[in-house]
């Protein structure tokens, strides 16, 4: 939540840093902020709204400053306004500062500084931030970084800052803890970023800072990196970016959202490349093959998540359980850290995460960590922080998902999570070779099948259009169709503001029911293997109350078409990988009445991508 952009080098500071920030959006998009220092002045640029809110108020003029940051925020403390707006100035104002996170003892400390005679005008934590590092400086008499890294010492909380001194016009600070922080380190000059994207066509040596790291970055110098705690040096450790320009850009689509729906073909088969060798019967996960008696000899499987994630989750607690017999329960990561778990030494705690940034996700990691479980972690963001604090793991590579609703993420994870099962099953004997072999043939052609669903597009189109002026809607699915209803309808509660709830089909009577009128749509998912007959007396159920109809069902259906309004018909699969097949038409059918109702798919209202406060 909220994303940082900063610069310094001997190119023009603000149309990188505005360049950045667009990139970022996905972080939050309620206020957008630019500070940047040029002949001896500072010049800070605020306002409510999006970046485009910014350019506007910039208009046009570009600075010749090679020293900037800016900001796009997702508000924690303080209503979205220009005052509320990152970068907030220290009351001397000759500091700036960016930050991304929770100062959460911000109330002590600005009572501390208001005794001090420090005036505040906004509501936010940061500006205390700000005030407290030029109250150290003040006191102590030292430079800028040890002032950052003193006053650091005394928050709680989460951040990921950059700092700026005007008095210091050829250096930046940057520290983290809890929140994000990439540096792209150019020809003399550098970048520092929430991730990577706002640098990507300028270098692609990249610096992820570590928790508790503080970086002095000077024009012309190498970076330094210090321990908050201890002071002590660290070596920099320069990665190689692998993104592209390409990766993070429209292509052509409307919007993100829909890119990313249609890379899913790609998507699978890049999460399956190398690790699924289908002829040879193969699968090959060196995170598993390294522990797998870890695996074998577990207890259970707990697995945290939070939102779309957590629907992954859900789909494999069926199908950890359904392969191996290995007992799984799955926790929301948001109450699993606050409800005094019990958890064993020999349980295996997997973390899913596309963004790897979740910070209720990262707190039930640390917490399994500390009681002595395994961790394993599927994310998708290469580096990220999940990525980095569990024991092992295995990355989506689902490339970037930059639409906030999440959905290539959710079709990978399930697919690395199939590649999990079977390989336990195999190892431990509960898939017969048979079984084993016709999954590991299926999943091979998963790709195939969800390019076959994505053609039918124009035909979801036209069934989002019958729906866009619904006020309500229910998902219902049974088995593994289950965890899709509630990613459908969280799908469509998120982009569209229509409320939508997923339940188990056959929880419907026993409540939702009372709810099913004429006016009522309600998304079946009835593919032909699993409770197909079970689902079919659902929708019979459904149609008796004048309920309109919006089947998901196997291609040669006949059943279901006499009942349904409109179907949609997928590929048969097994039950297992239905889960992904089912959860295309959903996506879509959210993506066009969302379009239909004029929202704004890509940035939905109150939401960000990566949430990284709990
Ligand atoms: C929904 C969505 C969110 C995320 C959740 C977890 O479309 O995107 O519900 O799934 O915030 O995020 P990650 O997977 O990054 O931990």
């Amino acid at each position: 939540m909220c994303g940082i952009v900063a610069y310094v080098g001997h190119q023009k500071a603000q149309p990188i840093v505005i360049k950045g920030l667009k990139r970022l959006e996905y972080r939050g998009y309620d206020s957008a902020g630019i500070s940047f220092f040029n002949n001896d002045t500072l010049f800070t640029y605020k306002t409510k709204g999006k970046v485009s809110d910014l350019e506007e108020i910039l208009n046009g003029e570009v600075s010749d400053a090679t020293i900037g940051m800016g900001h796009t925020r997702w508000a924690t403390h303080g209503v979205p306004n220009n005052v509320n707006a990152h970068p907030q100035a220290s009351n001397s104002g000759n500091l700036v500062v960016v930050h991304n996170g929770i100062i959460e003892n911000y109330a002590s400390l600005k009572e501390e500084l208001i005794s001090r005679g420090f005036e505040f005008h906004s509501d936010t934590d940061t500006e205390v931030l700000v005030n407290l590092i030029e109250d150290v400086q003040k006191k102590e008499k030292v430079k800028l970084g040890k002032a950052v890294q003193i006053a650091l010492s005394q928050v709680v909380g989460a951040y990921a800052i950059v700092v700026f001194d005007k008095r210091k016009p050829n250096e930046l600070i940057a520290a983290r803890l809890g929140s994000p922080l990439a540096i792209g380190v150019g020809e003399n000059e550098f970048f520092v970023a929430s991730d990577a994207t706002p640098f990507v066509e300028y270098t692609k040596n990249v610096i992820y800072l570590e928790e508790e790291h503080l970086a002095i970055i000077r024009r012309d110098r190498e970076v330094r990196i210090r321990k908050i705690k201890n002071d002590k040096l660290i070596k920099p450790y320069i990665e190689e970016l692998k993104l592209s320009l390409e990766n993070i850009q429209k292509g052509g689509y409307d919007h993100f959202m829909l890119k990313e729906i249609f890379e899913q073909p790609k998507a699978i088969k890049d999460t399956l490349r190398g690790r699924l060798l289908s002829n040879e019967g193969i699968i090959t996960l060196s995170s598993l093959r390294e522990h797998e008696n870890k695996f074998l000899k577990a207890r259970r499987i707990l697995i945290v998540a939070c939102g779309t994630s957590w629907h992954a989750g859900l789909v494999a607690e069926y199908m950890i359980e359904d392969y191996t017999r290995i007992p799984v329960e799955v926790e929301y990561a948001s109450e699993f850290r606050y409800r005094n778990p019990i958890i064993f030494p020999d349980d295996i705690v997997i973390a899913i995460s596309q963004s790897g940034e979740t910070a209720d996700t990262i707190a039930a990691i640390n917490i399994a960590k500390e009681k002595g479980a395994f961790v394993y972690g599927i994310c998708n963001v290469v580096g990220s922080t999940i990525s980095r604090i569990t024991d092992t793991g295995c990355y989506t590579h689902a490339g970037p998902e930059i639409g906030v609703a999440s959905t290539k993420a959710f079709t990978t994870q399930i697919t690395v999570v199939s590649l999990i099962a079977l390989y336990l099953g195999k190892a431990n004997g509960t898939l017969s070779r048979f079984q084993y072999q016709e999954s590991v043939t299926e999943l091979d052609n998963l790709p195939t099948k969800v390019e076959s669903i994505l053609s039918l597009k124009s035909y979801i189109e036209e069934v989002a259009h019958s729906f866009k002026r619904a006020k309500n809607c229910i998902y219902l699915g049974r088995g593994y169709n289950f965890p899709v209803a509630l990613e459908g309808a969280l799908k469509l509660k998120e982009i569209s503001y229509i409320h939508a709830e997923g339940y188990p089909a056959a929880e419907m009577k026993h409540g939702p029911i009372a709810l099913i009128d004429k006016e009522m749509p309600v998304v079946v998912i009835a593919t032909k293997k699993g409770y197909y007959e079970k689902v079919v007396s659902n929708i019979q159920e459904i149609k008796s109350r004048e309920g309109r109809i919006i089947a998901i069902v196997s291609e040669g259906d006949t059943q279901v078409k006499e009942l349904a309004d409109y179907c949609i018909e997928i590929p048969e699969s097994s039950e297992s990988f239905a889960a992904i097949l089912s959860t295309i038409p959903l996506q879509l059918l959210s993506y066009y009445i969302a379009v239909h109702r004029n929202c704004n798919v890509d940035q939905p209202r109150n939401l960000a991508k990566s949430v990284t406060v709990e």
